[in-house]
């Protein structure tokens, strides 16, 4: 097996990555948010790069530094995260790592929510957009389209039917248990599921992890030129 691309096979390629957690304002002083460093999102924008690709990240707050040889745009929410993705369009190659908060507070208040004394206040929620699957059914969408499915049960069940609903091309499954120490760690154990099967990869340092997939995607992008 190819473990990590040799040369620069993604020269003249561009790509787009998002990596970190998203923030969604209550007020001016809370959010909600997902678990994510931003690690193995960052690894995969700087693994890409290294290979030759010319690579826009969209990273939500993280406290990395921005990879080097990377186009960073820092955003804060969902919204703003697929309005920076949509705008980095047209694209070779997208990996959609960002760890993206489900959803969002139907009505940020501009001011401080106070404690009254009476209990929390109700928090009414709304549905953020799914920037994976609007890409991977978007009229310019990439040539390869690769996401992730987090995952405490089910993984492969799961898995399969992000790949089905979002148009990926591919999807690295992770098991998220807390146990497993995938969030915030430094390595990652990853399924890759795609229409073909399930590919089994060790554990491996995040970094590690993302030369094997920009070595998958070097690959599948070779197979598909030559065909
Ligand atoms: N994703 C996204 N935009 C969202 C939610 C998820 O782009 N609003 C992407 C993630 O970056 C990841 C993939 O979709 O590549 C799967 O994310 P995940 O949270 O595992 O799946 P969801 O579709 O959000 O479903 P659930 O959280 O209910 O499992
Ligand atoms: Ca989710």
């Amino acid at each position: 097996a190819i473990l990590a691309p040799s040369g620069r096979p993604l020269e003249g390629l561009t790509a787009i990555v998002t990596s970190g957690p998203t923030h969604e304002p209550i007020d001016p002083v809370r959010y909600i948010a997902n678990r994510s460093s931003g690690r193995q999102g960052h690894a995969i924008a700087a693994a890409l790069a290294e290979a030759g690709a010319l690579v826009t990240l969209v990273s939500g707050p993280v406290s990395l530094p921005d990879p080097k040889g990377v186009l960073v745009v820092h955003v804060e929410t969902a919204a703003d995260m697929l309005a920076a993705v949509e705008a980095a369009l047209p694209a070779d190659i997208a990996v959609f790592v960002a760890a993206v908060a489900d959803w969002r507070v139907a009505a940020e208040s501009d001011r401080k929510i106070k404690k009254t004394g009476d209990g929390p206040p109700p928090l009414a929620l709304a549905e953020n957009p799914d920037i994976l699957a609007t890409i991977g059914h978007h009229d310019q969408r990439p040539g390869l389209v690769v996401g992730f499915a987090a995952e405490t049960d089910d993984l492969l069940a799961n898995a399969r039917k992000k790949l089905a609903n979002k148009g990926a091309d591919a999807i690295l499954a992770n098991d998220v248990s807390p146990s497993g120490g995938v969030m915030g760690g430094a390595e990652n154990t990853i399924r890759l599921v795609t229409a073909d099967g399930v590919e089994d990869w060790p554990k491996l340092a995040k970094e590690a992890a993302a030369k094997r997939l920009t070595a998958w995607i070097a690959a599948k992008l070779a197979g598909r030129a030559g065909t």
